[in-house]
Protein backbone atom coordinates (compact mmCIF):
# COMPACT_ATOMS: atom_id res chain seq x y z
CA UNK A 1 0.00 0.00 0.00
CA UNK A 2 1.22 3.03 -0.70
CA UNK A 3 1.52 6.70 1.10
CA UNK A 4 -1.46 7.96 -0.75
CA UNK A 5 -3.45 5.39 -0.54
CA UNK A 6 -2.93 4.77 3.32
CA UNK A 7 -3.82 8.61 3.93
CA UNK A 8 -6.84 7.48 1.92
CA UNK A 9 -7.71 5.05 4.20
CA UNK A 10 -7.89 7.61 6.99
CA UNK A 11 -9.94 9.96 5.16
CA UNK A 12 -12.32 7.52 4.88
CA UNK A 13 -12.83 6.66 8.61
CA UNK A 14 -13.29 9.80 9.18
CA UNK A 15 -16.63 9.90 7.79
CA UNK A 16 -17.50 7.37 10.68
CA UNK A 17 -15.91 9.70 13.60
CA UNK A 18 -18.28 10.17 16.58
CA UNK A 19 -17.71 14.14 17.70
CA UNK A 20 -20.77 15.99 18.43
CA UNK A 21 -19.08 17.96 20.77
CA UNK A 22 -16.22 19.30 18.51
CA UNK A 23 -17.12 18.83 15.04
CA UNK A 24 -13.29 17.86 14.42
CA UNK A 25 -13.25 14.37 12.60
CA UNK A 26 -10.54 12.24 12.66
CA UNK A 27 -9.04 9.11 11.25
CA UNK A 28 -6.16 7.11 11.53
CA UNK A 29 -4.48 4.09 9.73
CA UNK A 30 -2.15 2.07 10.66
CA UNK A 31 0.03 -0.66 8.73
CA UNK A 32 1.30 -3.10 11.00
CA UNK A 33 4.52 -4.93 10.90
CA UNK A 34 2.80 -7.60 8.25
CA UNK A 35 1.48 -4.77 5.85
CA UNK A 36 -2.02 -5.49 7.60
CA UNK A 37 -4.56 -2.27 7.70
CA UNK A 38 -5.96 -1.41 11.13
CA UNK A 39 -7.92 1.59 11.25
CA UNK A 40 -9.80 3.96 13.80
CA UNK A 41 -11.80 7.62 14.52
CA UNK A 42 -12.45 9.46 17.48
CA UNK A 43 -15.21 8.99 19.85
CA UNK A 44 -16.18 11.62 21.96
CA UNK A 45 -18.50 11.39 25.26
CA UNK A 46 -20.38 14.18 26.58
CA UNK A 47 -17.89 13.68 29.83
CA UNK A 48 -15.15 15.34 27.85
CA UNK A 49 -12.37 13.28 29.01
CA UNK A 50 -13.90 9.73 28.27
CA UNK A 51 -13.37 10.48 24.46
CA UNK A 52 -10.82 8.87 22.25
CA UNK A 53 -7.98 10.13 19.42
CA UNK A 54 -8.84 8.15 16.24
CA UNK A 55 -4.99 6.91 16.52
CA UNK A 56 -5.55 5.33 20.52
CA UNK A 57 -8.63 3.46 18.29
CA UNK A 58 -6.39 2.28 15.41
CA UNK A 59 -3.48 1.07 17.92
CA UNK A 60 -6.26 -1.06 19.80
CA UNK A 61 -7.74 -2.27 16.32
CA UNK A 62 -3.91 -3.48 15.54
CA UNK A 63 -3.37 -4.82 18.92
CA UNK A 64 -7.01 -6.83 18.83
CA UNK A 65 -6.27 -8.01 15.31
CA UNK A 66 -2.56 -9.69 16.05
CA UNK A 67 -0.13 -6.69 14.99
CA UNK A 68 2.77 -5.80 16.79
CA UNK A 69 4.72 -2.71 15.96
CA UNK A 70 3.41 0.40 13.67
CA UNK A 71 4.80 0.05 10.26
CA UNK A 72 3.64 3.68 9.06
CA UNK A 73 0.59 5.70 10.41
CA UNK A 74 -1.26 7.89 8.46
CA UNK A 75 -3.78 10.73 10.56
CA UNK A 76 -6.45 12.97 8.85
CA UNK A 77 -8.65 15.21 10.93
CA UNK A 78 -10.31 18.51 10.26
CA UNK A 79 -14.13 19.40 9.37
CA UNK A 80 -16.76 17.67 7.97
CA UNK A 81 -15.63 18.89 4.51
CA UNK A 82 -11.69 19.62 4.93
CA UNK A 83 -8.61 18.15 6.29
CA UNK A 84 -6.38 20.39 8.18
CA UNK A 85 -2.24 19.70 9.68
CA UNK A 86 -3.75 17.49 12.43
CA UNK A 87 -0.43 15.87 14.15
CA UNK A 88 -0.75 13.68 16.73
CA UNK A 89 -2.22 15.24 20.49
CA UNK A 90 0.87 14.76 23.46
CA UNK A 91 -0.55 11.42 24.55
CA UNK A 92 -1.23 9.20 20.94
CA UNK A 93 2.78 10.11 20.67
CA UNK A 94 3.16 8.29 23.71
CA UNK A 95 0.99 5.65 22.58
CA UNK A 96 2.16 5.92 18.64
CA UNK A 97 6.07 5.04 20.73
CA UNK A 98 4.96 2.27 22.23
CA UNK A 99 4.79 0.33 18.68
CA UNK A 100 7.02 2.50 16.77
CA UNK A 101 10.05 1.79 15.32
CA UNK A 102 13.07 4.47 14.10
CA UNK A 103 12.25 4.13 10.37
CA UNK A 104 7.96 4.24 11.52
CA UNK A 105 6.67 6.70 9.70
CA UNK A 106 4.22 9.29 10.66
CA UNK A 107 2.24 10.65 7.71
CA UNK A 108 -0.10 13.64 8.54
CA UNK A 109 -2.71 14.74 5.96
CA UNK A 110 -2.63 18.49 5.29
CA UNK A 111 -4.90 20.50 3.13
CA UNK A 112 -5.40 19.47 -0.76
CA UNK A 113 -3.45 16.21 -1.21
CA UNK A 114 -0.50 17.81 0.60
CA UNK A 115 0.68 15.30 3.46
CA UNK A 116 3.94 15.51 5.54
CA UNK A 117 5.63 12.70 7.08
CA UNK A 118 7.73 12.15 10.71
CA UNK A 119 9.78 9.85 12.39
CA UNK A 120 8.67 9.44 16.15
CA UNK A 121 11.68 11.03 17.49
CA UNK A 122 10.40 14.54 15.72
CA UNK A 123 7.36 14.16 17.40
CA UNK A 124 8.26 13.34 21.15
CA UNK A 125 12.46 13.91 21.59
CA UNK A 126 13.81 11.90 24.60
CA UNK A 127 10.20 9.90 24.84
CA UNK A 128 9.69 7.91 28.13
CA UNK A 129 10.10 4.54 27.45
CA UNK A 130 9.97 1.24 28.65
CA UNK A 131 14.14 0.86 28.86
CA UNK A 132 13.90 2.86 32.17
CA UNK A 133 11.17 0.89 33.93
N1 LIG B 1 -8.21 14.11 18.08
C1 LIG B 1 -7.78 12.93 17.56
O1 LIG B 1 -8.58 12.01 17.31
N2 LIG B 1 -6.45 12.79 17.33
C2 LIG B 1 -5.52 13.76 17.57
O2 LIG B 1 -4.34 13.51 17.42
C3 LIG B 1 -5.93 15.10 17.95
C4 LIG B 1 -7.34 15.24 18.40
C5 LIG B 1 -9.64 14.28 18.35
C6 LIG B 1 -10.01 14.32 19.80
C7 LIG B 1 -11.32 15.08 19.76
O3 LIG B 1 -12.36 14.14 19.51
C8 LIG B 1 -11.17 16.00 18.58
O4 LIG B 1 -10.11 15.49 17.81
C9 LIG B 1 -10.90 17.45 18.94
O5 LIG B 1 -9.82 17.55 19.81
Amino acid sequence: MTDDELVEAAKAIRKNAYCPHSSFHVGAAILDEEGRLHIGCNVENAAYPQGSCAETGAIAAMIAGGGHRISRIAIAGGTSHHTTCCTPCGGCRQRISEFADTDTRIIVKGNNNEWRSFAIDELLPGAFSSDVL
